[in-house]
């Protein structure tokens, strides 16, 4: 059954020139872009998205990091879309993350791993919303 999913690809992507690359790379995996769009987050939009993860240590480097530029968002569509998504970026971190995926091939650490993808059907409606609701 067709999913919806969220993906974002960070700023030590864009800021690398893999932002084609990346969606060539969606596309060919068959998920549909629905929305996309290009902004520079504020600290408050990226301390926003990751509240989940407040408590943890890397939170002020991980909001620091999500701020420091563009970023693309894209609403993604596709059978099993959550799961799939993540299969293909792979490992949290790069150094770990299977050969093929894109954390692999174009993370840089365990902080700067070149995109995002919603954990499960709530987050990934919880995200949705975050970014598209109203638009
Ligand atoms: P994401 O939410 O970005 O798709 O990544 P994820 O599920 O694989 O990882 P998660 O545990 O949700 O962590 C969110 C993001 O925080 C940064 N991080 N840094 N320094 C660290 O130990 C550390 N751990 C996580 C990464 O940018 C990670 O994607
Ligand atoms: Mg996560």
């Amino acid at each position: 059954m067709s999913e919806r999913t969220l993906a974002i690809i960070k700023p030590d992507a864009v800021k690398k020139k893999v932002t084609g690359k990346i969606i060539q790379r969606i596309e060919d995996e068959g998920f549909r872009i629905s929305r996309m769009e290009m902004i520079r987050p504020t600290r408050g939009l990226a301390e926003g998205f990751y509240a989940v993860h407040k408590s943890k240590p890397f939170y002020s480097s991980l909001t620091e990091f999500m701020s420091s530029g563009e970023i693309v968002v894209l609403l993604l569509e596709r059978d099993g879309a959550i799961a799939h998504w993540r299969s293909v970026m792979g490992a949290t971190d790069p150094a770990v993350a299977a050969p093929g995926t894109i954390r692999r091939a174009f993370g840089f650490s365990i902080e700067r791993n070149a995109v995002h993808g919603s954990d499960g059907p709530d987050t990934a409606a919880w995200e949705i919303d975050y970014f598209f609701k109203n638009k």
